[in-house]
């Protein structure tokens, strides 16, 4: 698919790097100007095709401009639909909530009221810990080491990347942070909650909650195994703190299942979704709470914007698609190719490269290497059209992270060009 260019002339780069803000970041790793994107390829204003194993962070898990959830939203734009509704009772919001209830969390056994905090997955987690604070009367949370939950203050507070922390400018705090099971291996993390929680000379607060991802995006798709998530549900019991599941990176299907955390049979208190839940990259972010916890006043968490409708035409579309072309078996169905290529060929190129993932979300760790050799695949692959992250300490981790909906084909050929790439970054160390 190329892009006819009716422009006379192509943007120039220099309008962002002489009147954006310094802060601007995915644009320097990927310094082309984009103008289209369909289904797995983003295409530059020179037509150049790119496989997105990005995916905007996770935002477009069902492909860029998807047929069913585009129309959807024509649709409802081309009949007057309202567009801005603050909270205000409105048909797509009754429709998204129903939809949302009825597919997904009644028949699977879940019970929480919807709650819109703000488009983005940050506006969810403060929510979250009002929420937990207030039904606890603590303000201490537990968080995991490597997690990231947003970059706002509360969020941020809970975030473990010091880079990300140190913007604040303000002393985080309220939040101890745990060892993840994952990077601590030879130690029991549950064992050494356990154990501050119960000594009352730990000199840790009680907590109001503990705050996860199931699969750590950003911190390096570190997974806690069902095991640990249902311990942890118990010690959460045990301690009278809540769950919260952070839902926001690998929920909507990402790891082969509508939550991440549905594999371990447990029901958190909490879940914080947002990215992929509005639909195509739509702004939309939910927080997910047990009734018996729904203890915000009227107003006392508000926002104007918590009532953008094509989030909810397109977060509904979203899930009728989810369901209706089997999202969750194929994400695991890919998941298993992923799987199977990165077997088949990283220990050939290198016995020191370790990988892991679910569904549709995986990292290739090169931790064993100077932090250089992950950028360098990064560069490598975006000079051959893949564009991927990177993340966990330091950057080594090299992300896969497409479209749920990408074709068998496209993912091969975009996990060919990752494997070249890292022979490529190591031949030339
Ligand atoms: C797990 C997780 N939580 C929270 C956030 C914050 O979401 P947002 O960037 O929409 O504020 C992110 C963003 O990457 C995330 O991956």
């Amino acid at each position: 698919m190329g892009l006819e260019n009716t422009n006379d002339v192509l943007m120039k780069s220099t309008v962002f790097e002489n009147f954006e803000s310094n802060v601007r970041s995915y644009c320097r790793k990927y310094p082309v100007i984009f103008a289209k994107a369909k289904g797995s390829l983003l295409i530059d204003q020179n037509g150049n095709e790119f496989i997105d194993f990005l995916c905007g962070a996770g935002s477009c898990n069902y492909g860029h401009n998807n047929d069913y959830i585009k129309d959807k939203v024509i649709e409802y734009l081309q009949n007057d639909g309202l567009i801005h509704g603050l909270d205000m009772y409105t048909i797509p919001k009754g429709e998204f909530i129903e939809c949302l209830q009825n597919t997904i969390l009644i028949p699977r056994g879940y019970d929480y009221k919807v709650l819109f905090p703000g488009p983005t997955g940050t506006n969810a987690v403060e929510a979250a810990l009002k929420i937990a604070r207030k039904v606890k009367g603590r303000s201490n949370i537990l968080a995991l080491m490597g997690g990231f939950h947003g970059m706002s203050l509360g969020a941020l507070s809970l975030t473990a990347d010091r880079f990300a922390r140190e913007g604040a400018g303000v002393v985080l705090g309220n939040v101890t942070h745990v060892p993840h099971p994952a990077t601590m291996k030879d130690f029991d993390t549950i064992a050494y909650i356990d154990l501050i929680l119960t000594d009352d000379h730990s000199g840790v607060d009680k907590p109001a909650a503990i705050i996860l991802e199931s699969v750590q995006g950003e911190g390096g798709i570190n997974i806690v195994s069902n095991e640990w998530l249902k311990a942890i549900r118990a010690l959460c019991d045990k301690h009278d703190m809540l769950l919260i599941l952070d839902e926001i990176q690998s929920g909507c299907g990402r790891t082969g299942s509508f939550f991440s955390f549905e594999r371990a049979g447990i029901k958190p208190d909490i879940v914080v979704m947002a990215k992929s839940i509005g639909g195509i990259g739509m702004p939309c972010a939910i927080t997910l709470v047990k009734p018996e916890y729904d203890v915000l006043a009227p107003g006392e968490h508000n926002g104007t914007f918590r009532g953008f409708q094509l989030s909810f035409v397109a977060g509904k579309a979203a899930l009728e698609y989810l369901l209706a072309e089997n999202v969750e078996a194929e994400t695991v169905r890919k998941g298993k190719i992923v799987n199977e290529f990165l077997a088949a060929n990283l220990p050939k190129i290198a016995s020191d490269i370790t990988y892991r993932g679910l569904g549709l979300m995986w990292g290739i760790d090169f931790g064993k290497y100077p932090p250089a050799i992950a950028q360098k695949i990064r560069c490598i692959c975006y000079d051959n059209n893949v564009i991927l992250e990177l993340c966990g300490r330091e950057d080594t981790v090299v992300k896969l992270l497409p479209p749920l909906t990408i074709d068998d084909a496209m993912l091969n050929k975009g996990l060919e060009v990752v494997r070249k790439a890292i022979i490529q970054a190591l031949s030339t160390n």
